[in-house]
């Protein structure tokens, strides 16, 4: 079972690389399933249900999320009839849509897990204790569990990875949008990286307008974060393969697509 998940995706120049380049990444990777964290879609917060079907229409079987999954309103409308969306499953009890998506792949299934860390991030509930929880449900149906675990500090990724390590298949970081180059495989047989990178504006700030963002940093004034509209771009991804059965990975591949890291079919 080979995995795509493309990481952050920002506003409108992120979700032109998801429609250019999703078709020549399936072509050239050929994976059985693709996961893509839409928490930034909407220019820049959150996402919408149009965007939601696109991602699916381009060939995405499940959107995962992160701390931005509320900034769009009508989320709360859709969310629970998006049958393969998945937030924080560390988010209170009683918060709409679900942490965890069950998707069959031609017969085998793979359960889809979003967390979030809670280091430098809003104190939820602990994604350490809900991953026990959630691992225990979901080896009753498979041994293929997906982790994006959408986090601000590596140390706390870096310590979720070994601490599931050898009970889920993968666990992917999201959130600080800087593809990190430390992707491996633990020795018990989970695929790890801290950040998959963001997938938006190349020359802006994590995808935002970078003067506003050194406004920022020089007067400390509170300034307003948009997507630029035009520019260069970028992708991040990686592709998990797990065997079908143990549920272990046997490769990872970090992918990087830009200006400076061409992409090659
Ligand atoms: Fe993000
Ligand atoms: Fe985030």
């Amino acid at each position: 079972m080979k995995i795509l998940f493309i990481g952050d995706v920002v506003g409108s120049p992120g979700r032109d690389m998801v429609k250019e380049y999703l078709p020549k990444l399936k072509e050239k990777y050929r994976p059985n399933l693709t996961i893509i964290n839409g928490e930034n879609a909407a220019a820049g917060k959150g996402i919408t249900e149009k965007i939601y079907k696109q991602f699916m229409d381009w060939g995405a079987q499940a959107i995962t999320m992160g701390n931005h999954t509320w900034d769009k309103k009508e989320i709360f409308e859709f969310i629970d009839g998006a049958k393969n969306m998945i937030r924080p499953a560390n988010f209170p009890k009683g918060t709409p849509g679900k942490g965890i998506v069950y998707i069959n792949v031609n017969g085998a299934e793979v359960a889809i897990i979003n967390l979030q860390g809670r280091t430098f991030l809003p104190a939820i509930d602990d994604p350490f204790i809900k991953v026990d929880e959630l691992i225990e449900e979901a080896k009753k149906r498979t041994n293929i569990i997906f982790v994006d675990f959408h986090a601000e500090a590596t140390s706390e990724k870096q310590a979720f990875g070994w601490y599931v390590d050898g009970r889920v298949s993968s666990v992917v970081g999201t959130h600080t949008h800087t593809q990190t180059a430390d992707e491996r495989i633990l020795p018990k047989g989970t695929a790890y990286i801290t950040d998959v990178g963001m997938t938006g504006p190349y020359d802006g700030i994590l995808g935002v307008e970078r003067d506003a963002v050194i406004k920022r940093f020089l007067t400390s004034l509170p300034v307003r974060f948009e997507v630029p509209k035009d520019g260069r771009t970028q992708l991040g991804a990686v592709l998990v393969t797990v065997d079908n059965q143990s549920g272990k990975a046997t490769k990872v591949e970090r992918i990087l697509i830009n200006d400076d890291h061409p992409f090659f079919s």
